[in-house]
């Protein structure tokens, strides 16, 4: 018999107490097996997203959810590893160029991934249009590909962190995922368990972006570099903008052709001084002297990533897909383009057929928006500012309507934003 109870560790937090480590230990393992109800961690949880959790609650809770699952041992390679995770943005296809470039540095990028929900698009759903690609390995081949090649993007495994699986599923019909402890141990927990010895955070911040306030995007960043220093991981975060889209491309296909632009040292401004800042903190943070400036220039970054996507079976040298109903979309006056509304071409692309509203659904290869204007552009009346792509026409209309107001058109002169914002670093 336990001598815990759930109702006195959801009355503690409820009144503002903080929870000892037995009493979170016991709570996690008794929910993990069954032993506290929904209802019981579900009050639980919203007792957190009111009183909070402290840092030593919170690094108990992560070491816990670590705890629930198995943590990868990527000790014995040869190379130092380092990853990146991004909280979700539209047109974020970092990852893509980044784990290949930064293993052309000489480190070793184990990134563990998800698929998109929502309007942020999901890397692996991205790589999964080119043929014969393979999302899931093993846990050696993991290790043998980071050993040969130093890059692995595929799916973090159902044995990494599990219990965040549930609380995920719980917090999402509950009202409890904007919560910053919350939001911090789960994606920490899970980065930690996938064994990398040092992490890059991009936190983004703005329209298109999972938190728009400025000030809780820093207090993200702040707490999840000390969980990651306090598990031993060497952890840094980027605070980047994400009020316009990344690159022009929105949507899985397209992002995949944008990113192989960028890898052979074309394609747009702001996904390559982006994927440079944060290779730029992933080689410091492993002690690895080379300017990635140069992996990128000198085409032994995109030879990295034909050896990745080869290692899993797919066809680097495949034609991408083409949507069949395309559209383009025109401004209906002249003037300077004074915002590309990030969160409405997210939205667009989704509804276009790029992204999926409940964890089951397919998504479509081809489908997306590419973007072709830019805050600052001046643009005549009738000029296209967006191609839409999607499988079928009743795609496209869904697609239409939503991005008909994402250009804001003005007289005054603009000039772009800057991408990015602050670093966060170990206090
Ligand atoms: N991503 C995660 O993995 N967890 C969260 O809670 C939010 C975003």
């Amino acid at each position: 018999m336990s001598t815990w109870s759930a109702v006195d560790v959801i009355t503690a937090k409820r009144d503002g107490f903080a929870l000892s480590d037995a009493a979170i230990t016991w709570i996690l393992t008794a929910y993990v097996n069954g032993d506290v109800a929904e209802e019981q961690m579900s009050a639980l949880l919203m007792a957190i997203f009111f009183n909070g959790l402290a840092s030593n609650e919170l690094r108990t809770w992560t070491a816990q959810m670590i705890a629930s699952g198995e943590r990868l041992d990527l000790s014995g390679l040869s190379r130092p590893t380092v990853d990146k995770h991004s909280t979700g943005g539209v047109g974020d296809k970092i990852s893509l160029i980044l784990a290949p470039l930064v293993a052309a540095c000489g480190a070793a990028v184990p990134q563990l991934s998800g698929r998109g929900l929502g309007h942020t698009g999901g890397t692996l759903d991205k790589l999964e249009t080119i043929p014969g690609w393979r999302a899931t390995l093993s846990n050696d081949e993991i290790r043998d590909q980071l050993e040969r090649v130093g890059a692995v993007i595929c799916a973090a495994g159902e044995g990494l962190a599990p219990v965040d699986r549930k609380l995920y599923a719980l917090r999402d019909v509950t009202g409890t995922v904007e919560s910053i402890p919350l939001i911090s141990s789960s994606i920490m927990s899970k980065k930690i368990a996938e064994g990398t010895g040092a992490l890059v955070l991009d936190v983004k911040v703005g329209r298109g972006a999972f938190i728009k306030d400025y000030a809780r995007a820093r207090e993200l960043a702040t707490t999840m570099v000390a969980l990651g220093h306090g598990h031993g991981v060497a952890t840094v975060a980027q605070l980047t903008s994400m009020d316009e889209p990344l690159g022009r491309c929105v949507g899985n296909a397209l992002e995949v052709t944008e990113s192989v632009e960028v890898l052979r040292g074309a394609g747009p401004s702001d996904v390559r001084e982006l994927t440079l800042a944060l290779a730029r903190i992933m080689v410091e943070l492993v002690g690895i002297d080379v300017d990635p400036a140069t992996k990128l220039d000198d085409g032994s970054a995109y030879e990295v990533y034909r050896q990745m996507i080869l290692a899993q079976g797919g066809d680097v040298d495949a034609t991408s897909p083409v949507a069949s109903s395309r559209e383009l979309v025109v401004a209906a006056r002249a003037g300077v383009v004074q915002s590309v509304d990030a969160l409405s071409v997210g939205i667009a692309a989704w509804r276009l057929g790029a992204g999926r509203a409940r964890k089951e659904d397919p998504v479509s290869a081809a489908a997306g928006v590419i973007c072709l204007v830019r805050r600052g552009d001046e643009v005549s009346a009738g000029q296209p500012l967006f191609e839409l792509h999607a499988d079928d026409d009743a795609h496209l209309e869904r697609g239409r309507a939503t991005i008909a107001d994402a250009v804001v058109l003005g007289d005054e002169s603009v000039n772009a934003r800057p991408l990015l914002l602050e670093r966060v670093e170990k206090t």
